[in-house]
């Protein structure tokens, strides 16, 4: 198995395999920690990738040294589902990394990459909406838990999530 991976800005030429990454990735990663009535309401939106997110320039994906995904995420000045924006805080997007890939620096180094990009355009905190499971990785990234709340889906559902933020 490839051991080596770059991270790169992704295009939208990369739909077709950040859906297949996040299909394989969320409903095995985050079985632990919801139902299954929750995930079938959930996976459908989460697991497409967004277009507005691949054409942003703010997204990237980690590719495999045998040009497979081994993971995503990216950050956007807009605040997801409400589109406001602060100054000086961006939020965190769609991080997800290939099951195969879990514990091995994937989503580590796609978050020093948004940290990266992000302090060079002026961010100064992230923002993220993370989903249960992934609280530890975020608190092990340094993000501060603020507080528990429900993620509006877009279809009438609704997500328990934690509102998690970090100073750049
Ligand atoms: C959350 C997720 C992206 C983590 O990806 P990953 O590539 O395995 O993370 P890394 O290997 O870079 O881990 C970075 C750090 O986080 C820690 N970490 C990762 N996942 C963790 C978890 N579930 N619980 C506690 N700590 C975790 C690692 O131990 C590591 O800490 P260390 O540097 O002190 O050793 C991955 O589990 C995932 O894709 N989950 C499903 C999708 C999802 O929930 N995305 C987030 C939506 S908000």
């Amino acid at each position: 198995m490839s051991s080596a991976f770059v991270i790169r800005v992704a295009l939208p030429a990369d739909a077709e395999s950040v859906t297949e990454l996040l299909a394989a990735s969320c409903p095995v990663l985050m079985a632990g920690a919801y139902d299954e009535a929750a995930l079938k309401v959930a996976l459908p939106a989460m697991t497409r990738a967004k277009s507005e997110l691949l054409s942003s320039g703010t997204f990237y994906v980690a590719e495999a040294d045998d040009g497979e995904l081994a993971g995503c995420g990216g950050w956007t000045r807009e605040r997801p589902g409400t589109g406001e924006t602060n100054p000086r805080l961006a939020h965190i997007r769609h991080f997800a990394t290939q099951p195969k890939w879990i514990g091995r620096g994937v989503g580590q180094a796609l978050c020093n990459r948004c940290e990266e990009d992000a302090r060079a355009a002026g961010i100064s905190r992230f923002e993220c909406h993370a989903s249960l499971n992934a609280q530890g990785f975020y608190q092990a990234l340094g993000f501060d838990t603020l507080r528990r709340f429900e993620l509006a889906m877009g279809n009438g559902s609704s997500l328990p999530s934690i509102l998690m933020q970090r100073e750049l």
